[in-house]
């Protein structure tokens, strides 16, 4: 028997917030690009928060978070689409990261809502917000699935840890 792990345990509370995230950060997940429409053209972020919720109706999640300055945004638009990012769109990820408008220079195609669309993804789901929530320092956006697409390849962008990677399945 090897030794045990190291572990840390802890009360989540304002001075420990560093820690809280990397705990979260166990939580291996995809990565996902939400896009909406602005006054000041095609508005993008990198999520990992989105979450599949309900089949029928088709309902899906995502959380953006209040200090983001793209909150505004994201808050104020009816229809929105979730992007769940393919093994190369890694770039993409930080492209939009970094900067809420990446796709401005691309003149991304538009839904019929006005919302831009990303190709190449594995997966699109082209949203009308049901209801906003209270998440702390996040608000919990509730879509409509109005329109989905996938692709029937392809490797997963993954997320842990604070790293991307690629999820390969066999
Ligand atoms: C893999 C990954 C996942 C992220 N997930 C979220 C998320 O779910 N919600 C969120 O508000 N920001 C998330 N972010 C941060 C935003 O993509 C972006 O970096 C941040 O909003 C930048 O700050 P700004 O909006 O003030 O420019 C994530 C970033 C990365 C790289």
């Amino acid at each position: 028997m090897g030794a045990a792990p190291e572990v840390t345990r802890f009360a989540p509370d304002a001075g420990n917030t560093r820690l809280l995230r990397d705990a979260f950060g166990r939580f291996a997940t995809g990565v996902t690009v939400v896009t909406c429409g602005s006054d000041a053209g095609p508005v993008a972020i990198t999520a990992n928060s989105f979450t599949s919720v309900s089949l029928d109706p088709a309902l899906v999640l995502w959380s953006p978070a209040r200090a983001s300055r793209r909150f505004a945004h994201f808050d104020r638009a009816e229809h929105f689409a979730i992007h769940v990012l393919a093994a190369e769109q890694a770039p993409l990820c930080w492209a939009i990261a970094e900067d809420a408008h990446a796709l401005r220079g691309e003149a991304p195609r538009l839904s019929p809502e006005g919302v831009p669309l990303i190709d190449g993804c594995l997966a699109r789901f082209e949203c009308r917000r049901k209801a906003v929530y209270d998440g702390g320092d996040h608000a919990i956006m509730l879509g409509h699935v109005l329109r989905a697409e996938l692709r029937e390849d392809g490797d997963a962008l993954a997320f842990f840890r604070g790293r991307i990677g690629v999820f390969a399945a066999e």
